[in-house]
């Protein structure tokens, strides 16, 4: 644990999907500093075991664990949940980060990129959400953040697949959340604007540092857990403080 940190997750479990790098991987970081064992998947094992060492060498007292699965696939999403509980004994957290951006206008969007961007985004979630809940209720609750954007409220060009994804996710989120929370399980999503990470395609930069920084979606994350059992702030937009003209 760092010095700022509380430790208020020793003891807690999370899995963060897409936690190999950019915002999953931030979070991951950030539950782990505050006590938490964490589990991060991704589809990459070089990427993996890449995110799985810098977890190992991040400050935490808590258990580090890294699956390859691909969230698209029901059998896999379950085979995840199945293996954090083994590895760490018990969920009490699931980010469902793991997310692709397609952008292009209509007639040059595959089929493929559509489907592959309905499936990650928003398939996917249901598929772990599914897979989760149970395992939370035996251990008497739990949260669900689940890593939504600014792009599913805001429409724009080029965004049919990506927009669409995400404003089902909204939509997803909020009807989950009214079916377990008086089973303990608190339901929320985080809509970020433009974050400087490398998502669909590049590399974070420092000509992007007018972007939210990954850390900062993590400290959201992590902000929603601190409250007390009784309040369920269940959505969070989070969004440049000077962004480019
Ligand atoms: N960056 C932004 O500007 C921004 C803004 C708003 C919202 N968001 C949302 O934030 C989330 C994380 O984005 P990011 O910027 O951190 O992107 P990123 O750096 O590209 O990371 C995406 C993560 O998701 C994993 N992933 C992708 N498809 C997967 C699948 N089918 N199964 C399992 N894991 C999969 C990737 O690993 P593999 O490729 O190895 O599978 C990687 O770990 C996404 O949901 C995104 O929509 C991002």
């Amino acid at each position: 644990m760092t010095d700022a940190s509380s430790g208020f997750l020793a003891g807690r479990a999370a899995l963060v999907t897409g936690g190999s790098r950019g915002i999953g991987l931030a979070t991951a970081e950030a539950l782990r500093a505050e006590g938490a064992d964490v589990l991060v998947c991704g589809r990459s094992r070089p990427a993996l075991d890449q995110a799985r060492s810098r977890l190992e060498a991040a400050p935490g007292p808590g258990r580090v664990a890294a699956v390859a699965a691909d969230v698209r696939r029901h059998d896999e999403a379950q085979r995840l949940v199945a293996a954090a509980v083994e590895a760490l004994g018990r969920l009490d957290i699931l980010v469902n980060n793991a997310g692709v951006g397609r952008f292009a206008p209509i007639g040059e969007l595959s089929v493929d990129a559509w489907v592959e961007t309905i499936e990650t985004n928003l398939s996917g979630v249901f598929y772990c959400c599914r897979a989760a809940v149970p395992a939370m209720k035996r251990g008497g609750g739990g949260w669900i953040v689940n890593v939504s954007s600014l792009a599913g409220k805001h429409p724009f060009a080029g965004g049919v697949a990506y927009c669409a994804s995400k404003a089902g996710l909204n939509a997803l989120t909020e009807s989950l959340m009214q079916d377990v929370r008086r089973e303990g399980i608190r339901v929320s999503c985080v809509l970020p604007g433009s974050v400087n990470t490398g998502f669909g395609g590049g590399r974070p930069s420092p000509e992007m540092d007018w972007k939210l920084a990954a850390e900062d979606v993590a400290r959201a994350v992590v902000d929603l857990l601190r409250h007390p059992a009784r309040s369920l702030p269940s959505r969070v937009e989070l969004r440049p403080s000077t962004p480019r003209k």
